[in-house]
């Protein structure tokens, strides 16, 4: 049986999204036709705006459904840019954490080449937390020329969370808008949309269990976003397009599962994530575990009172003298899906923008390996795991750090029957 260890990148559709996407494309109908068939697909799209609205603490008019999370970023980011420098040129500045996914880190990238923005990444400390001081002081530098902040809730790759709340709080002393890219923290943290300060935020379906393909924008009331679309005029002309009306009940279904157990698979996954972690420190010595501190972790749980300060699911791990591409193929080859956690462009592997951010090396970006787990996941996938973690460590550290390019050729060769 293989071993699925990156719910992160994406989760299986749970039983109860697949039964809700089902019955409803099996039932079609345009939410937006005006007879009996577009209706009936209509009240389904509207309870699962209802329904999600009630998951994230948002009021169903702030839910604009998307493709999924990287529209919401790109909604968020380039519309907030443009109405607020729409409104005062001189807001050109966008304060932005340095280890935000490349949905936020692109866009923001693309609005400095296309449209003048001039961005400020923010830094983070060794455990991946951007500093609100920096921001405090970024913003007191000139209020008036800050036109957004982004600041995601959990960072995908090592997991851990970010200052959003302290971030708004700042933010909100001088009117400018706090997006947050909660992708990776809906339905595994505590996420309140109403008390947390924020302007937008976006939020994915098929990291919960929904299909690929369904997303949400979550927008204030008072946010007047210029769209990116143009067409139809659906959803208040913030999204045009052809509403999903499938996608929308399943991402509804997924996000009530996932809220309404929240506390108590927290807990599993922070167990399974600790067993995980136990078992490879005692396997590969000098493995260097990535993020805060453990032990502090478990949302709503007993054992702190403190905030969270990591995703339960993530492990992020960094094997000293060993490419984290060579042990991805290699642990691939001993059936376990796993990730670097990093992009990689065009088969080039590129050393993690988060974890230089966080201070580390080259080499220790290059040597890192990311296991996140996820609503099936189970202590016999982690044991798996733990089982063949220290050959394949070995091995990878026998191929060696130089010529990457062939050793991924040895290794897809190795896979062929
Ligand atoms: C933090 C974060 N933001 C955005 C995205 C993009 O979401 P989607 O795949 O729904 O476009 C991802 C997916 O990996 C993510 O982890």
């Amino acid at each position: 049986m293989p071993v699925y260890l990156d719910h992160a990148a994406t989760t299986p559709v749970t039983p109860a999204a697949l039964a809700a996407y089902t019955a409803q494309i099996a039932r079609g109908g345009n939410p937006s036709s005006l007879h009996a068939a577009g209706q009936a697909a209509r009240r389904v799209l509207e309870d699962a705006r209802e329904s999600l609205a009630a998951s994230l603490g948002a009021h169903p008019t702030e839910v604009i459904f998307t493709s999924g999370g990287t529209e919401a970023d790109n909604l968020a980011v380039k519309g907030l840019f443009w109405s607020r420098h729409g409104e005062d040129p001189r807001r050109t500045r966008i304060l932005c954490s340095g280890i935000e996914h490349h949905a936020v880190g692109d866009t923001v990238e693309w609005l400095e080449k296309h449209e003048g923005a001039e961005p400020v990444w923010l830094p983070c400390d060794a455990a991946g937390v951007t500093s609100v001081d920096a921001l405090r002081a970024e913003i007191a530098r000139g209020p008036e020329s800050v036109a957004l902040v982004a600041l995601m809730w959990a960072n995908n790759e090592v997991g851990t969370v970010q200052p959003v709340r302290e971030a708004a709080e700042i933010a909100a002393e001088h009117g400018i808008p706090v997006h947050s890219d909660a992708v990776q923290a809906f339905g595994h943290l505590p996420v309140d949309f109403a008390s947390s300060g924020l302007a937008t935020m976006a939020v994915s379906g098929h990291k919960i269990g929904a299909p690929v393909g369904i997303g949400a924008f979550v927008a204030r009331r008072d946010t007047a976003p210029v769209p990116v679309l143009h067409g139809g005029g659906q959803q208040r002309g913030l999204r045009s397009g052809t509403l999903d009306a499938a996608g929308a009940a399943a991402f509804a279904v997924a996000a009530h599962d996932a809220v309404a157990h929240l506390p108590e698979e927290a807990n599993r996954l922070a167990g399974l994530r600790d067993r995980l972690l136990a078992g490879i420190e005692r396997e590969v010595p000098g493995a260097v575990v990535s993020g805060p501190p453990l032990g502090k972790s478990v949302p709503g749980g007993s054992a702190s009172a403190e905030a969270p300060q990591r995703l339960p699911g993530i492990a992020h791990v960094t094997f000293p003298g060993c490419e984290g591409d060579s042990l991805l193929f290699l642990l691939d080859m001993a059936g376990i899906a796993t990730s670097t956690g990093s992009a990689c462009t065009a088969g080039v592997p590129r050393p993690s923008h988060v974890l230089l951010a966080m201070g580390r090396t080259e080499d220790e970006a290059r040597g890192s390996q990311r296991f996140s787990l996820g609503w099936n996941s189970t202590e016999a996938d982690v044991d798996a795991l733990v089982a063949a973690i220290g050959p394949a460590v070995s091995q990878a550290r026998a191929a060696g750090m130089a010529g990457h390019a062939s050793r991924i050729e040895t290794a897809s060769a190795a896979r062929r029957p």
